[in-house]
């Protein structure tokens, strides 16, 4: 046990240790007989100081049999059993506690699921991924809080190390999905992976297919929502796993040159920009529409003589693979992706109404295009001016400062943001007399155009003359 860390964290620990349902545990095994130990991620959190909802029980004994004992006790009606896998978990004073016992597991080559038999602590400890997740703390009467450490887990979260108790080659090789675990914590944590993990997780990559896409996601879920995401998709890249569960990514690294014309590397600039993304929010999406803005550029890189590297319609095309990659990844193909589509496509808008002479018009249709999402917009398209000049930056950054002014004047103009048409079809309908046809919806596009172009205000009186000129044009009304 390492005597580095700040004695308040032992302090804190003991008084949680003390007052808390640990101790009721400590009272029923102290009668069963059977060990327990509080282990894994929530004794990791406590040592790091972050408040965790889920507590892991190991026991000696039946994990059952102590879940039952422990609602007993707390009075809790609602336990949840999984035989299977013999463990069970309820709800407390809003935490999550499982109770399992301990174990050891020998796994197959083409299964993340191991076979399990009764084991020893040290058996558990040792079946468990990095070393920073092995650490257990007793809630035995005769050492109750004493930590138990066999694998020098305190002193790798005092010096930032991700590392596995056993062989890498083992550990990852028996559940792949550690290879993402040990990048994920590396990211979230800030940690470095120590470098027999990055060789072994290198050498071990192709193990990855066994792994569902929906932990996958999951992972990539928590990397996104770390505070510096790049530190997690640099490793997926270093290690070779990024060309194997998301090659779209891979495809945008790289530099071409023609003619002496250089395009930028578009996978470190996605990084660059996911990184100032992550300064200013946590919505995940927002996060993943940084990721995917340029992820139609390699299939649209194009050069062109005395013109140079183009990318035309990547954003067009981006937003048409959002769709393929959401559905690849079993990412939800419900509003969320929809809203990553939307900003994808619209994330080279703003920046064109930077010009001088730029026409309410073109500011209006953004915003009625971006709606309620306006804002995550401008978010991600600040994010998304990145240059080795500062200068440039700058400059780029004050031009924008004008863009929001523009939308925001124009905002209070015509408040088209969030735009209901100011006819219904029902009542085009009524008054003009017509039965449902087509061109009620003619009309009604007509008005919303001639609103957005700014020919009419945006007011039901305007709209209403105007469905009646429409109409006549038309020549489905008679005045
Ligand atoms: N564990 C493991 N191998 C895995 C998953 C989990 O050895 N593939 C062990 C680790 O000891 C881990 C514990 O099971 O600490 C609990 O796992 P889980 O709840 O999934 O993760 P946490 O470590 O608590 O972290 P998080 O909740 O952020 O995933």
């Amino acid at each position: 046990m390492s005597y580095k860390l700040s004695i308040l964290t032992y302090i804190d620990m003991y008084i949680e240790l003390k007052e808390s349902i640990f101790q009721t545990i400590s009272d029923i095994i102290s009668e069963s007989g059977n060990e327990s130990y509080v282990i894994g991620g929530y004794v990791r959190d406590l040592i790091l100081g972050r408040k965790s909802k889920d507590i892991d029980i190991v026991t000696l004994g039946s994990g059952i049999e102590l879940a039952k004992k422990v609602a007993n006790k707390l009075k809790v009606k609602k336990v949840s059993y999984f035989k299977n896998f013999g463990t069970a978990m309820l709800i407390s004073d809003d935490l999550d506690i499982e109770f399992v016992g301990a174990r050891k597991e020998s796994y197959q080559r083409n299964s993340r699921n191991p076979i399990v038999e009764n084991g020893t602590l040290e058996d558990d400890q040792n079946r468990r991924d990095f070393t920073i997740n092995a650490l257990a703390i007793s809630l035995n009467k005769d050492n109750y809080g004493e930590l138990i450490d066999p694998f020098n887990g305190v002193s790798d979260i005092e010096n930032k190390i991700i590392t596995t108790p056993l062989d890498p080659d083992i550990t990852y090789s028996d559940d792949p999905l550690r290879m993402l675990r040990a990048i994920r914590f590396a990211s979230q944590l800030d940690f470095t992976i120590s470098e027999e993990s990055i060789t072994s997780i290198t050498k071990n990559k192709e193990r990855i297919s066994i792994i569902s896409k929906e932990r996958i996601a999951e992972e990539l879920n928590k990397i996104l929502l770390s505070a510096i995401p790049s530190t997690g998709f640099l490793l997926l890249d270093e290690t070779g796993l990024l060309e194997l569960i998301f090659p779209e990514l891979c495809a945008l690294k790289g530099v071409d040159v023609v003619e002496g014309m250089a395009h930028k590397d578009n996978f470190y600039h996605t990084l660059q920009v996911l990184d100032n993304v992550s300064k200013s929010t946590d919505n995940l999406w927002l996060k993943w529409a940084a990721l995917l803005h340029d992820i139609g550029k390699p299939k649209t890189k194009k050069y062109i003589k005395n013109i140079g590297w183009t990318f035309h319609a990547h954003d067009f095309i981006g937003a048409k693979m959002v769709v393929d990659i959401f559905k690849n990844l079993k990412l939800p193909q419900n509003e969320k992706m929809k809203y990553v589509q939307k900003l994808v496509s619209l994330h080279l808008r703003p920046i064109a109404l930077v010009e001088d002479v730029v026409s309410d018009s073109a500011v209006r249709r953004l915003l009625f295009e971006a709606g309620e999402d306006t804002e995550d917009l401008m978010t991600l398209c600040e994010a998304d001016i990145t240059s080795k000049n500062n200068a440039k930056i700058k400059l780029h950054l004050k031009n924008f400062e004008l863009v929001r002014q523009k939308l925001i004047e124009v905002e209070e103009k015509d408040k088209v943001r969030n735009w209901q048409p100011p006819i219904s079809g029902e009542e085009i309908i009524q008054a003009l007399n017509i039965q449902p046809c087509k061109e009620v919806g003619t009309i009604k596009n007509a008005i919303k155009e001639a609103i957005l172009d700014g020919k009419i205000e945006n007011s039901h009186d305007a709209a209403y003359d105007f469905m009646i000129q429409t109409a006549l044009n038309l020549g489905i009304y008679k005045k």
